[in-house]
């Protein structure tokens, strides 16, 4: 199927391009300046004092909980309403994940449902900032400091998103930005961690290239590493990227106001918006709640044969067999699969016509008169 608009498409440069051809001709492919420019720039973006650059935000989220000190025997509590990296990442660390419910306006963990979860094992707390919506920090905050916990931000769909007039990636210990192709800035894959603490981002910085020491010997390996290092042509992409990263969330922002104005005439379908807390939604993605009794997968079908792509995000966490073989099922979360069964997110991108925008959301009103 030929689709008359892609589901997300990311914004290159002739800057960009540049830049990337420029490192191929210098012959410095990895572990070169562009690292360190683009670590830089990002820490200075989100005002945080150190960042890590890797290769995905899968790697990021792992090595962030390997260098908490998670493992074997230890609890995190995360949110079923999530890509499943922001799970999975806790069994990769040998620790275990535990679910707990979500907010039905945010879409993010319930702090209240979190705080219920909370057991002797556990030793973290992974928000995520779905859709560039920030989780309830102010709540989960004091949640992590009452029980003594680590927060890490899954804020990999929320570069730039603000809770209480502070950016995201900046609450917990540490803060998780991916940059795949669909995301608000892209590396092509990659990601950053952002961290207050010095000697976390030394660790971060050894765990992606092999365990080795900062300035240590090429074959001297003091700890259990990965490859998990940002190529110097992502890094150098990064560095184009984050130089106009205002001017791409406002060129969303406005993508997203004007998907607002087209759905007001759509009975049966609303945008995601602000809640409470939230002083900057960073705009990932183009997510609606379809109003109860619509048959979200026939209106992604009907959307599908009008040449109008589009996704059922997401799908609960629990109920894929990796979880349910930890017991997990269905009924075990049921804001999460209420919300799962009635959200979509249509195609949305930051150069996306207005036309585009009025044929889609045509598309979507017819498919929900047929539903
Ligand atoms: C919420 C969330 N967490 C984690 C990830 C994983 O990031 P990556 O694809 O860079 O590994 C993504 C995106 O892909 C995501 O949307």
């Amino acid at each position: 199927m030929t689709y008359r608009t892609p589901m997300s498409a990311p914004e290159i440069s002739e800057e960009d391009i540049g830049l990337v051809v420029e490192v191929l001709r210098s012959g410095t492919l990895s572990l070169g300046p562009y690292l360190d420019r683009f670590e830089s720039a990002f820490a200075g973006y989100i005002g945080a004092r150190y960042a890590v650059a890797v290769s995905s935000g899968t790697a990021a989220l792992h090595l962030c909980l390997l260098a908490s000190g998670i493992g074997p025997g230890d609890e995190v509590i995360t949110s079923p309403f999530s890509f499943v990296s922001s799970a999975n990442c806790i069994l990769h660390a040998g620790a275990a994940p535990v679910f707990a419910d979500i907010d039905e306006d945010s879409l993010n963990l319930d702090p209240v449902r979190a705080a219920e979860a909370v057991t002797d094992k556990t030793r973290a707390i992974l928000p995520i900032h779905v859709f560039g919506q920030p989780a309830d920090m102010t709540a989960i905050m004091a949640l992590a400091a009452d029980r003594g916990l680590t927060v890490i931000e899954d804020a990999c769909e929320a570069i730039g998103a603000e809770h209480r007039g502070v950016k995201v990636g900046r609450f917990g210990k540490a803060g998780v930005f991916s940059f795949y192709a669909n995301k608000q800035m892209t590396t092509g894959e990659g990601a950053v961690i952002t961290t207050e603490d010095a000697a976390f981002a030394t660790l971060l910085r050894s765990l992606r290239n092999q365990g080795r020491d900062e300035g240590g010997a090429w074959l001297s390996h003091p700890r259990l590493g990965y490859n998990y290092r940002m190529t110097e042509m992502s890094a150098a992409l990064g560095v184009s990227q984050i130089s106009r990263i205002e001017a791409i969330l406002a060129r969303r922002a406005a993508v997203a106001k004007r998907y607002r104005e087209e759905l007001a005439g759509v009975e049966g379908a609303a945008l995601i918006s602000p809640v409470e807390g939230t002083t900057r939604l960073s705009w990932f993605a183009a997510a609606i709640r379809l109003a109860d009794g619509i048959h979200r997968d026939r209106v992604i079908a009907a959307l599908d044969a009008a040449g109008v792509p589009s996704r059922a995000y997401f799908s609960p966490l629990h109920l894929e067999p990796v979880y349910r073989a930890r017991g997990y099922g269905p009924g075990d979360f049921p804001v999460t699969e209420r919300v799962a069964a009635s959200t979509l997110a249509l195609p949305f991108h930051s150069n996306m016509a207005d036309s585009d925008i009025a044929l889609v959301c045509e598309a979507l009103a017819r498919a929900l008169r047929r539903s």
